[in-house]
């Protein structure tokens, strides 16, 4: 199974693609993990990428699409993969086809996760990540068992450069200007499943799981559904 999560900043991708990834046994890969991973580091992607990222805007396709070149040879990435943030414009969509082709690859599913901006704001704004292993808190949501402190490995919590107030509205701005082209990309070859993301993780992941099932019962060739 190769599942393409789309949606806007905080509809939950990140959150619903690490289940996923659990429950299916699948690759997660995170073009906006893997760029804040660089950043951290210092590495030379990490320096072009940083001045974009912090405003919210789109690093160049060039370097996010052999990003993406690079994850995809390694190995996990046989038993199938969730993308989380990639593509997000029509050309990483018509790239990452020609990635795949040359793979003898393609997408299965792609699915749309649909949430309001005022859920959005409300999720982005108190949002905590976990410095160390990336893990997901929500100041209200979901919050850790310890102020500031990951609960999975212990590490430091921090909220994300651009979830500040005013990147928030540029990053949704962005969203805005890419999506009908990409979803008119993928609504063309029928791909395209669209969902409501306002309600609890557990419903939403089982809303997921539930289409990448019936795509898997509809499709003789699938392998597996989990
Ligand atoms: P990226 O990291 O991909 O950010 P994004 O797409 O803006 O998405 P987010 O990570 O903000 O949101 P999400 O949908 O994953 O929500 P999450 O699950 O965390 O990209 C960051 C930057 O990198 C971009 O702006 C760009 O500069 C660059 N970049 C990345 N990919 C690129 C590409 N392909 N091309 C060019 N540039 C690229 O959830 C948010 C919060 O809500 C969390 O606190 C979570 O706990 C909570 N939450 C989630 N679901 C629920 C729920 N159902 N109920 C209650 N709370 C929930």
């Amino acid at each position: 199974m190769r599942l393409i999560l789309l949606g806007p900043p905080g509809a939950g991708k990140g959150t619903q693609a690490k289940q996923l990834a659990r429950n299916l046994d699948l690759a997660h890969i995170s073009t906006g993990d893997i760029l804040r991973e660089n950043v951290a580091r210092g590495s030379d992607l990490g320096k072009q990428a940083k001045d974009f990222m912090n405003k919210g805007e789109l690093v160049p396709d060039e370097l996010v699409n052999q990003m993406l070149i690079e994850r995809l040879k390694e190995p996990d990435t046989k038993k199938g993969f969730i993308l989380d943030g990639y593509p997000r414009n029509l050309n990483q969509a018509k790239a990452l086809d020609e990635i795949l082709k040359s793979m003898m690859m393609q997408i299965d599913l792609v699915i749309d996760l649909d949430s309001s901006e005022a859920v959005i704001i409300q999720r982005l704004s108190g949002r905590l990540v976990c410095r160390r292993c990336l893990a997901n808190f929500h100041k209200t949501n979901m919050p850790s068992k310890k102020d500031g402190i990951c609960d999975n490995c212990g590490g430091q919590l921090y909220q994300r450069q651009d979830d500040k107030r005013e990147t928030i509205k540029n990053r949704l701005l962005v969203y805005r200007q890419e999506v009908s082209d990409l979803m008119n990309y993928y609504r063309q070859n029928a791909k395209l499943k669209r969902i409501c993301a306002d309600e609890d993780v557990e419903v939403v992941l089982n809303k997921i799981i539930d289409l990448v099932k019936n795509y898997s019962d509809a499709s003789p060739d699938s392998k597996r559904w989990g």
